[in-house]
């Protein structure tokens, strides 16, 4: 009797993950290095915003989100909730392909949808995170049985083009308003890519933070906690440990603002005094000077109309477009144009 009882437990817990199926690059991206000698040692200074993400970084974001400010990630959650029956209703889905998948927190209201309506679709997280591509796995697995995890590592802004292209309907996801953070022209290359990988009969789910009161915008960038805060000055450790560079966070002040006529919010650290920082292993100086800024990071804020502009010019045609009363944020699922 309890030999048996304990052969069904061990039969009963799911196979773990032990490896990640690596996504070669499709383009040369650069790394920090490179990234710092073009952008960082002469004004206009600037840095990408996916150096944020250490690990401290995605502590921080994770709190950020928590914030009563940082309204994003509710709305978009309370759309995911709200729709994803819907949406998973009207789908014949073969595979969930998560585009920077994270801890896929959201992308489980989809997996709720599925479970209750007998859906059983293989999800295939992207993420340049391996131990938190196989730590999510691994915990979906067990919190819903049915559900083959297949995860894939490498970074989507070195393109799309050796991504598995699996037979069947797929719905491909982006979500967090991450679509933010590009230019509008790289908005646009960037979701021809996906328009390009997809086949007929797939999907994209998008999330795209809108357009609003700029007193709402740029608290959900000034916490009063000082998150936010603490988010951005972190780059500079991130420099420090990954460059040997010798940056004060004390030296630097947060700058959250909203950019009207790009209709974005721009991310700024703000030199407090002249100064002089080395990185010591790239034999380089940085000379920057009291009041002076370095860009770290725009995140782009749409209208409705303005979304519908950006998919026809990825020619993707919105099949439905989900958004709260407040019209704080847009949940769009699009196809190719035929
Ligand atoms: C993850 C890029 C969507 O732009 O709102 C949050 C990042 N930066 N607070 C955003 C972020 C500061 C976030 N995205």
């Amino acid at each position: 009797m309890i030999l048996h009882h304990l052969e069904q437990e061990f039969v009963a817990t799911p196979k773990k993950i032990v490896s990640t199926l690596k996504v070669p690059a499709a383009m040369t991206v650069p790394d920090l290095a490179e990234d710092v000698r073009k952008n960082l040692l002469n004004a206009p200074y600037s840095l990408p915003p996916k150096y944020f993400y250490d690990h401290r970084g995605s502590v921080l974001f994770d709190q950020i989100c928590d914030t009563d400010e940082y309204y994003p990630t509710r709305t978009e959650s309370g759309l995911l909730n709200r729709y994803c029956q819907h949406i998973i209703d009207q789908l014949q889905l073969h595979h969930i392909i998560e585009l920077g998948s994270g801890t896929s927190r959201k992308t489980r209201h989809l997996f709720d949808a599925c479970q209750l309506l007998n859906h059983c679709p293989v999800y295939w997280p992207f993420d340049v995170c391996e131990p938190m591509l196989l730590q999510t796995a691994h915990e979906l697995m067990m919190q819903y049985d049915w559900l083959d995890v297949q995860p894939l590592e490498g970074d989507y802004s070195a393109g799309l083009s050796h991504l598995p292209k699996p037979d069947g309907h797929s719905l491909y996801v982006f979500l967090g308003s991450s679509i933010g953070n590009f230019t509008e022209t790289e908005a646009i290359a960037f979701l021809k890519e996906v328009r390009q990988h997809m086949l007929a009969g797939d999907t994209l789910l998008l999330g795209i933070d809108r357009l609003k009161d700029h007193g709402v915008l740029e608290s959900a960038y000034n916490d009063a906690q000082g998150k936010t805060a603490e988010f951005n000055l972190n780059v500079l450790s991130v420099l420090n440990h990954q460059l040997g560079a010798d940056f004060n966070q004390a030296q630097f002040t947060h700058q959250a603002v909203f950019n009207e006529s790009e209709s974005q919010i721009e991310m700024y650290l703000q030199s407090r005094a002249d100064q002089l920082i080395n990185f010591n292993d790239l034999d380089e100086q940085l000379h920057i000077q009291d009041g002076e800024k370095i860009l770290t990071e725009i995140s782009r804020k749409y209208s409705f109309a303005g979304i519908g502009q950006l998919l026809q010019q990825a020619e993707l045609e919105i099949v439905d477009h989900f958004e709260p009363s407040n019209e704080y944020f847009s949940l769009v699922l699009a196809r190719c144009v035929e």
